[in-house]
């Protein structure tokens, strides 16, 4: 294996790791989902993950709002392109949801080769479930496709995370902000599709 591919791959493992402390942390940048608990938590299966995110969105969308970004805003009101949470290692191991707005409308028909036109807004919002039933809001990631030429190194994306209190993250477009590098490094793993993986095929709507 050449050196090249070996640090990239570490580099890799250091980001999803940080990024899994990022989020699980001791200092806790989840925020506890208040007055909400589930019974049997090992038992979640599609239809009662959909239950639960349906009693919670709307205090999770109220705590990105904070921040003061137009997308952690208006997300909630957007398409959503899955059809129930469902559990990703790759944002930690944690219940994910996927929302674009209208000119990403052809996200999920997106084909190797093609790019996602400027302005689209891709946000995938997430809450975890603890052994003991609790539930907790975790980050707000969003990809928003920037102009052609105005961030070649990131692919003209834009990548942000958002904490449930609506604090900051991380921003690629705040000048200096290296902190969501680590996105991107991942993300190139798809870069023949724009970088975007897409969700798996069993959450996406039927008509998709
Ligand atoms: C270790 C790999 C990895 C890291 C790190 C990562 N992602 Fe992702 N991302 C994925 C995968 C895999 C998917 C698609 C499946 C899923 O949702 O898990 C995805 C999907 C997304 C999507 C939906 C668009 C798409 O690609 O289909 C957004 C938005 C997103 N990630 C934002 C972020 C942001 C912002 C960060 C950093 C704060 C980040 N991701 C870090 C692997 C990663």
């Amino acid at each position: 294996m050449g050196k090249f591919r070996l640090e990239r791959i570490l580099a890799l493992a250091m980001g999803a790791l940080l990024f899994t402390q990022a989020q699980a942390g001791s200092d806790d940048p989840f925020k506890q989902v208040e007055h909400f608990k589930i019974e049997r938590p090992a038992n979640l299966d599609a239809s009662n993950a959909m239950d639960v995110y349906d009693n919670i969105i709307d205090q999770m969308a109220q705590g990105y709002a904070q921040s003061g970004y137009k997308s952690a805003k208006d997300y909630s009101n957007w398409r959503r392109d899955n059809n129930a949470p469902y559990l990703s290692a790759g944002h930690g191991n944690r219940f994910l949801n996927n929302y674009g707005n209208k000119i990403s409308s052809g996200y999920l028909k997106l084909r190797r080769g093609q790019k996602m036109p400027a302005g689209s807004v891709l946000a995938k919002d997430s809450f975890t479930v603890t052994d003991d039933g609790e539930i907790f809001a975790g980050a707000l990631f969003i990809m928003e496709k920037l102009a052609e030429g105005t961030s070649p190194d990131t692919g003209n994306w834009r990548y942000a995370m958002i904490m449930p209190d609506g604090s900051l993250f991380g921003d690629s477009a705040v000048k200096g902000d290296n902190s969501m590098q680590f996105c991107q490094d991942c993300h190139n793993l798809a870069k023949t599709r724009d970088y975007l993986f897409l969700i798996p095929w069993k959450f996406r709507p039927s008509s998709q």
